[in-house]
């Protein structure tokens, strides 16, 4: 059966997919050493129903990968085995653990095929988080390597079941295998990235879930698309966002009728009073009908009207401001994409052309430097309050990630932002500027990077350093 892609992103399909798709809790094999073993695996798989099998990459053979679930103050133990025929390594996205266990090209040595890492890290902090490759991530996350890193907190709400609910888009072709040839397109690197055209919850294509009617429902949503700007509709309820990017709120607040705004990386716990109502998740596209992703049936009986009040989860420690006065500001200037202007740029070391920089697959620079720099673009000290304008001159969208610690925007375009959320992804809007500050408490060689992965692969990434004395 041949779909078009405008099809399959309009909500008209009624065929379902069917990646194959696991108990939610299912849990990975602990080996001896207490060790929870991820093993990646290649295995053949049915993207569009009626469609040819594609070969995703897997964590234990599942898409997503297991969930991790442990507990604030726990220690997370997992053994990464690479079985695929290319270097990888895991990355724990927004928790803020020890600098040696973050994953990134700064911290560790690629994992080579065949060859095993231990991960071992104590979870600051309680939250929904994630884990997923950081060496050739726009290739391996796309292939379905990701999963959901979960911190209860120390008393989880009482009376309420929750649902983790991990979102992705895949770009497929007619025949429904994955889309192989734009790996690597740089024309896509230099626009929007990796834009998929098949969404799925969970691995699957518009699930239909239960939750007991009885009970709150906690949602936990993960953006885990390469590139693509969720705008999240909850259709049949009024949730309140209790967390974003792991991080409570300070005070829940309702969602109302906007839609939810996650960027590639991005995630919100939302918390759903007790009701018997059919909720329906759907994703608002440009200029598209929103496309619906996955039913929730609240089963039973709901019992008494639930009109109670629902407190804050518990903070993680980070303050409620960040006092910035007489902080001086470290500037990070984002040019380049289509439409961009950009003429040139250093690359490793030298000034080039941008029809080199094309060559070398660059298409961004932050501060005129395409790609990784020896130095970080921020030297700072243990404690030190941090204020960075991060200057989007581009055309394009762009979600800004930074490793060990969250953010607080502060304003955009010089205008004070009236909900001021600690995030460790901020989306922002072409031609825009953000203010963010956070105090470097976590010491080591932190990434900095658009979470769209082609962009970053396409030169948007620098690093900061958090250094004692
Ligand atoms: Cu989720 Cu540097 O990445
Ligand atoms: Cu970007």
């Amino acid at each position: 059966m041949a779909l078009s892609r405008r099809q399959m992103l309009s909500g008209t399909v009624a065929s379902l997919a069917m990646i194959e798709s696991r108990p939610i809790r299912l849990r990975a094999e602990v080996a001896g050493d207490g060790f929870t073993v991820l093993i990646i695996q290649k295995v053949p798989r049915v993207i569009l129903e009626g469609g040819k099998e594609s070969r995703l990459w897997t964590y234990n053979g599942i898409n997503p990968g297991p969930e991790i679930r442990v507990r604030r103050q726990d220690k997370v133990k997992v053994r990464l085995v690479n079985g695929l025929d290319e270097p990888t390594m895991l990355h724990w996205h927004g928790i803020r653990i020890d600098n040696a266990m973050d994953g990134s090209p700064l911290t560790q040595n690629p994992v080579e095929p065949g060859e095993a890492f231990d991960y071992a890290f104590t979870a600051p902090d309680a939250g929904t988080y994630w884990y997923h490759p950081h060496i050739g991530s726009s290739r391996q996350v796309e292939h379905g390597l990701y999963g959901a890193l979960i911190v209860e907190e120390e008393t989880p709400p009482a009376d309420a079941v929750e649902l983790p609910l991990v979102l992705d888009d895949w770009l497929i072709n007619d025949d429904g295998t994955l889309d192989q040839e734009a790996f690597g397109d740089i024309r896509m690197a230099a626009h929007g990235g990796r834009l998929g055209n098949w969404f799925t919850v969970n691995g699957q294509s518009r699930p239909h879930l239960v939750a007991p009617a009885g009970k709150r429902l906690r949602l936990r949503l993960l953006n885990c698309a390469n590139a693509r700007i969720m705008n999240l509709q909850i259709k049949g309820a009024e949730p309140l966002i209790m967390a974003l990017d792991g991080q409570p709120l300070k005070a829940p607040r309702a969602l109302g009728t906007d839609p939810l705004q996650l960027g590639p990386g991005g995630r919100a716990d939302l918390m759903i009073r007790r009701a018997t109502d059919q909720i329906t998740l759907a994703n608002v596209n440009t200029a598209d009908e929103p496309l619906e992703v996955a039913y929730i049936d609240r089963t039973g009986v709901q019992g008494e009207v639930d009109t109670g009040d629902i407190s804050a989860f518990p903070t993680n420690g980070l303050p409620q401001t960040v006092d910035i006065a007489g902080i001086p500001v470290r500037t990070l200037v984002m040019e380049g994409g289509a439409m961009g202007g950009l003429t040139g740029a250093k690359l490793r070391g030298r000034e080039v052309h941008m029809r080199e920089l094309v060559q070398n697959g660059m298409a961004w620079a932050f501060n005129g430097v395409a790609g990784m720099t020896e130095e970080p673009f921020a030297s700072l000290k243990v404690g030190e309050t941090t204020v960075f304008d991060l200057i989007n001159n581009t055309a394009w969208p762009h979600a800004m990630h930074l490793h060990g610690h969250h953010v607080l925007p502060l304003m955009i375009d010089d205008k004070p932002i009236a909900t001021q959320d600690w995030r460790d992804t901020v989306v922002m809007a072409a031609n825009s500027t953000m203010r963010v500050a956070f105090i470097a408490d976590n010491p080591g060689r932190w990434m900095l990077h658009c979470h769209m992965l082609e962009h970053q692969a396409a030169g948007m990434m620098t690093w900061v350093s958090v250094d004692f004395e």
